[in-house]
C-alpha cells in the first residue's frame, strides 16, 4: 500500500497537478483529485488515463482556467451535470463542482445543489472511492480520508460512506458496483452492505440496461468472473436483468437420476477459459454456451436427462438477448452466436470415429473462430474425475491434430469456392437463377465429403457433370 505523505506526493508529481492547484487558487476555490485515481494509486494498481477533480465552486470555471494555462484547446462542457472535460497529453481530466445530491426514489434524476467537499465525499459510493488529495498550494498533497478508506483498502473491504440503504437507494447501480469492485480488487463486501444489497436488490429495476451491462462487463473482464456472478446470484440481482442465467441453476432428480447444475458448471467453464484469454466476447460465449439447456431439457426413461439441440436453441436466443441487454448487435453478437452453435461439435467429433469429412465440415463452419472454439471446448471439461479429464483432453488433442492435417491437405478453413457463380453462368451461358446456387452447393458438398479435391480443375469437371444432370450443356462442346 502506498499512503505515506511521500507516496501521496509521488501520485501528484506530474506538473499538471500543481497547475490545477494554481488555477484553483486564482479562482479562490479549493480543488482535489478524487476517486479511482487515488484509490488505484494507494493500492499500487496501474492507473487509468481518466482523472476526476472536485472543486468547491464551479467545475466548469476551473476547467476553463486550466485549459487556458495548458493551451488544451476545447473544453467539453456538460452543463446539465455541471461538469467539464479537457484533454491533456494522453489524460482526460474531468472537473466537477462539489455537490450535494439527493435522488428521487422513482428515478435516477438527481436534484443537485452546490456543496462542500464533505458533502461531495458523502454522496460517493464507497469509502475506497471517497479519498481526495488536495491540490491548492497551501495544502498541496494532503490526503483527505473522512471515512477510513485507507483502512478499508488495508483490510480489503467494500463499504459505503453512509448508511448502505441510503447509498444504494440513491443509485441502485451501486449494488452491482460493489460486487464489481469486490471481484476486481479481491475485496470482501462489508456485512451490512451485503444485507442492504439483498434488501434493495429489486430497486435495480430503475437502472437502464446500458449502465447495468457496463458494470457486468467489468465483472466479465476480471480474472475470475465467477466470484462476481455468484454474488449477483446470491444477492438476487442477476434475476432482474438476466433470468436466462438463473434458469440454468438447479439440479433435478427423476428416478434417482440427476443432471448437473448448469449454472455452476457455466461459471467453472468461464473461469477455466479466463485463465487462457482476455477476449471479452469469447468469455461471453462461455457464459452462454449452455443457455439453451433449460429450454430443451427432457427426461427420457431409457437414457435419463437429455438436452437435445441445446446449441441450436441457445444460438437462436442470442440476438434477442443481446438486443435486450444492449450488447453490440454486429460482429460480437454474430461471433457469440456462432460459437454457441458450434460449441458441441469438437466433442462430438472426438467421440465418433474422426472422419475426414466431419473434420472438413468443422473447419468450414468454424473458419477463423476455430482456435477460439477449441479453447471454449477444452474449458468445458469440468469433470472432477482426473482419469476422465485426461481422456477428454487427449481426445481434443486428437481432434486438433486431425484438424491440422486436413487443413494442410485441403485448405478448407477460409474456403473460397474454386468455381464461382460467374464461371457457372459463362460456361453454360445462362443468366442468374436457382441452378447457380444448386451447382455451387453441390460443389461445396462434394469437396467437404471428400468426393473431389478442393481444386479448380476437379471442381470444373464436377460442375459439368452436375450441369448435365440439370439439363445444362456447356457452350463450345
Ligand atoms: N461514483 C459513485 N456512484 C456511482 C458511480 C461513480 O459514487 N454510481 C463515484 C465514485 O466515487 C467513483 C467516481 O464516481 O470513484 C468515478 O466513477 P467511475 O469512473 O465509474 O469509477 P472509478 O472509481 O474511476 O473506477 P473505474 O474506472 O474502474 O470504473
Amino acid at each position: 500500500m502506498n499512503h505515506s505523505p511521500e507516496d501521496i506526493l509521488k501520485m501528484v508529481a506530474d506538473p499538471i497537478f500543481r497547475l490545477i492547484g494554481e488555477a484553483a487558487d486564482e479562482l479562490g476555490q479549493e480543488a482535489f483529485v478524487v476517486g479511482g485515481y487515488v484509490r488505484d494509486g494507494v493500492m499500487g494498481r496501474p492507473q487509468k488515463n481518466d482523472l476526476e477533480f472536485v472543486t468547491v465552486g464551479s467545475g466548469i470555471a476551473l476547467a476553463e482556467k486550466v485549459a487556458k494555462k495548458t493551451r488544451a484547446g476545447k473544453v467539453h462542457v456538460f452543463r446539465n451535470f455541471g461538469t467539464a472535460m479537457i484533454r491533456h497529453e494522453e489524460l482526460e481530466l474531468e472537473f466537477v463542482g462539489a455537490r450535494k445530491e439527493s435522488y428521487d426514489r422513482g428515478s435516477r434524476k438527481p436534484t443537485v445543489e452546490e456543496g462542500s467537499l464533505e458533502d461531495d465525499q458523502n454522496r460517493r459510493d464507497f469509502t475506497v472511492n471517497a479519498l481526495a488529495i488536495q491540490l491548492n498550494a497551501a495544502s498541496f498533497g494532503q490526503l483527505l480520508d473522512p471515512f477510513n478508506g485507507i483502512r478499508d483498502i488495508a483490510e480489503e473491504r467494500i463499504r459505503t460512506p453512509l448508511d448502505p440503504d441510503l447509498t444504494y437507494s440513491d443509485d441502485p447501480l451501486r449494488m452491482l458496483r460493489a460486487i464489481r469492485f469486490s471481484c476486481q480488487l479481491g475485496f470482501a463486501i462489508d456485512k451490512n452492505s451485503l444485507k442492504a444489497i439483498k434488501r434493495n436488490a429489486h430497486r435495480l429495476d430503475i437502472v437502464s440496461n446500458e449502465r447495468i451491462i457496463a458494470e457486468f462487463n467489468k465483472v466479465m473482464a476480471c480474472p475470475m468472473p465467477s466470484k462476481g456472478l455468484a454474488q449477483m446470484f446470491d444477492a438476487g440481482l442477476i434475476h432482474l436483468f438476466f433470468p436466462e442465467l438463473v434458469d440454468l441453476q438447479g439440479v433435478e432428480e427423476v428416478e434417482g437420476k440427476l443432471h448437473k447444475d448448469n449454472f455452476y458448471h457455466t461459471l467453472e467453464v468461464l473461469d477455466n477459459l479466463c485463465k487462457r484469454t482476455d477476449k471479452l466476447w469469447l468469455r461471453w460465449a462461455a457464459l452462454l454456451h449452455d443457455i439453451g439447456k433449460p429450454v430443451v431439457k427432457k427426461f427420457n426413461d431409457d437414457i435419463g436427462w437429455t438436452f437435445h439441440n441445446h446449441e441450436f436453441v441457445g444460438a437462436k436466443m442470442i440476438p434477442r438477448l443481446f438486443r435486450r441487454l444492449k450488447l453490440p448487435m454486429g460482429e460480437p453478437m454474430r461471433y457469440v452466436k456462432k460459437l454457441v452453435m458450434l460449441s458441441s461439435r469438437p466433442a462430438v467429433l472426438s467421440e465418433d470415429e474422426v472422419t475426414d469429412s466431419a473434420v472438413r465440415r468443422l473447419l468450414f463452419d468454424a473458419g477463423d473462430e476455430l482456435e477460439d472454439l477449441m479453447m471454449l471446448c477444452e474449458s468445458d471439461i469440468t469433470t472432477k474425475n482426473a482419469k476422465k479429464k485426461q481422456t477428454y483432453l487427449k481426445n481434443f488433442e486428437i481432434v486438433r491434430e486431425k484438424l491440422k492435417q486436413v487443413e494442410e491437405a485441403d485448405r478448407i478453413r477460409n474456403w473460397q469456392p474454386p468455381i464461382d457463380g460467374a464461371t457457372i453462368m459463362a460456361t453454360f451461358q445462362i443468366g442468374p437463377g436457382p441452378e447457380i446456387g444448386q451447382i455451387k452447393n453441390a460443389i461445396r458438398e462434394a469437396i467437404l465429403e471428400g468426393d473431389i479435391p478442393n481444386e479448380h480443375e476437379a471442381a470444373f469437371g464436377f460442375m459439368i457433370e452436375k450441369g448435365a444432370a440439370l439439363g445444362l450443356k456447356p457452350k463450345n462442346t
